[in-house]
């Protein structure tokens, strides 16, 4: 028995560590570094590389928003699980290549 609670202890871990990660201020973020965006030449990559996430962010809106005026619809929501790990849907990758087209970014 008392394995057994020590083991739900250590297995409840990460998920209050986790709890504690989304919990964070969005703010409180600067300076974090890219998970997704660690190879290849993509604007987001080239910027992850520059100045991580925060300036990924940018690099990201500046898109979106290039695209709208282009007359193409994106949110962030569409590619990214949520807008704190930036975990990528399914279609991310593929939306990618018609965003940047979109936007007309290189
Ligand atoms: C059309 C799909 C799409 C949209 C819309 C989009 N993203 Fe992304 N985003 C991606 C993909 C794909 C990557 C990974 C790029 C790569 O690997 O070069 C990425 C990477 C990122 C990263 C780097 C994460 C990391 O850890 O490497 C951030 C930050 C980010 N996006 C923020 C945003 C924000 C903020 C918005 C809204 C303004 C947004 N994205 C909209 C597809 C999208």
């Amino acid at each position: 028995m008392k394995r057994f609670v020590a083991k739900l202890a250590l297995l409840s871990l990460p998920l209050i560590a986790g709890a504690a990660y989304v919990a964070r201020p969005t703010d409180a973020i600067a300076g974090e570094k890219c998970q997704i965006a660690v190879k290849g030449s993509s604007p987001t990559a080239r910027a992850c590389a520059k100045g991580g996430r925060d300036e990924a962010r940018k690099v990201m809106k500046d898109m979106v928003t290039a695209a709208k005026t282009n007359g193409g619809k994106f949110s962030c929501d569409g590619c990214h699980q949520d807008v704190v790990s930036y975990e990528l849907k399914p279609n991310a990758v593929e939306d990618y290549k018609k965003l940047q087209a979109a936007s007309g970014m290189k």
